[in-house]
């Protein structure tokens, strides 16, 4: 059964069509990648998909239910574009911003006692690498190692799916792989995975779709395994359909 599922999607903002009846899905266990060039509407489709915006039309169904009676947010998370622009001096340390994931939980359930929140900080941090970070100030982490305390954020509510915004923009190559490896490793553990990135390349391996948005509101989905026998430029170059 499709865990997201989008069909006949359009979406305007006041001055400008964006989104023209795109239809695709994924299943649970997927890793989805979506790419296409600057303005093409990717960051405005998760948006869509979170109900952060509302649908021109069509209809968008999450975890089996339509998007506009969609309530189990504890179920999913989301890591913004841009996320990551700590100056130095800003005065939260690691494990408080990590900690911030756990409130959308503790709205509907029982608060966790002190320890047991301690145990999930760092059983998180161990998971992105960031043990040793624990106490430190965000703001003196590098940009890689600052989209891993927000990939943790996200992760500390056990999402069954987590949407990512550009994660590895500004970052070095390096660090963009040990990122990718680590969404990789998350994504074989269960974790579906939606991320939107520009590149497309670093993240080939471990993804299973991708989904190339055009500048007509279309998309074209394929498994990523069919995307890896062409070259990349070829993929961006037309098409008006959808998947
Ligand atoms: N709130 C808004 N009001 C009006 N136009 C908007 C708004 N947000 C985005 N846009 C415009 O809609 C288009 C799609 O924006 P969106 O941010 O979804 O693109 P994107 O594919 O994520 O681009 P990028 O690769 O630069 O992140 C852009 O031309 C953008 O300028
Ligand atoms: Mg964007």
């Amino acid at each position: 059964m499709s865990i997201l599922s989008v069909k006949d999607l359009s979406f305007d903002y006041p001055d400008k069509s964006i989104l023209h009846r795109l239809t695709f899905s994924i299943d649970k266990g997927d890793f989805l990648c979506i790419a296409g060039t600057n303005g093409t509407g990717k960051s405005t489709l998760l948006k869509l998909i979170l109900n952060i915006l509302r649908p021109l039309e069509g209809s968008i169904s999450l975890l089996g239910k339509s998007s506009v009676n969609f309530s189990e947010y504890d179920k999913i998370a989301y890591v913004s574009q841009k996320a990551t622009s700590f100056n130095r001096d800003f005065p939260a340390t690691v494990e408080e911003i990590v900690s911030l994931g756990l409130y959308k939980k503790n709205s509907f359930f029982k608060r966790e006692s002190k320890k047991e929140r301690e145990q999930k900080i760092d059983e998180v941090l161990k998971k992105v690498g960031l043990t040793e970070y624990k106490k430190k100030k965000v703001g003196l982490l590098s940009g890689g190692q600052q989209q891993r305390v927000f990939i943790a954020k996200a992760l500390i509510s056990q999402p069954e799916i987590i949407f990512l915004d550009e994660p590895t923009v500004g970052i070095d190559v390096s660090a963009v792989d040990s990122i990718c490896c680590l969404l990789g490793d998350l994504n074989k553990a269960g974790l579906t995975i939606v991320m939107v990135t520009h590149d497309i390349s670093s993240v080939l391996y471990h993804s299973t779709k991708i989904l190339i948005l055009n500048e007509a509101g279309g998309g074209k989905l394929m498994d990523s395994e069919k995307f890896n026998s062409k070259p990349i430029f070829a993929h961006f170059s037309h098409g008006g359909h959808n998947a």
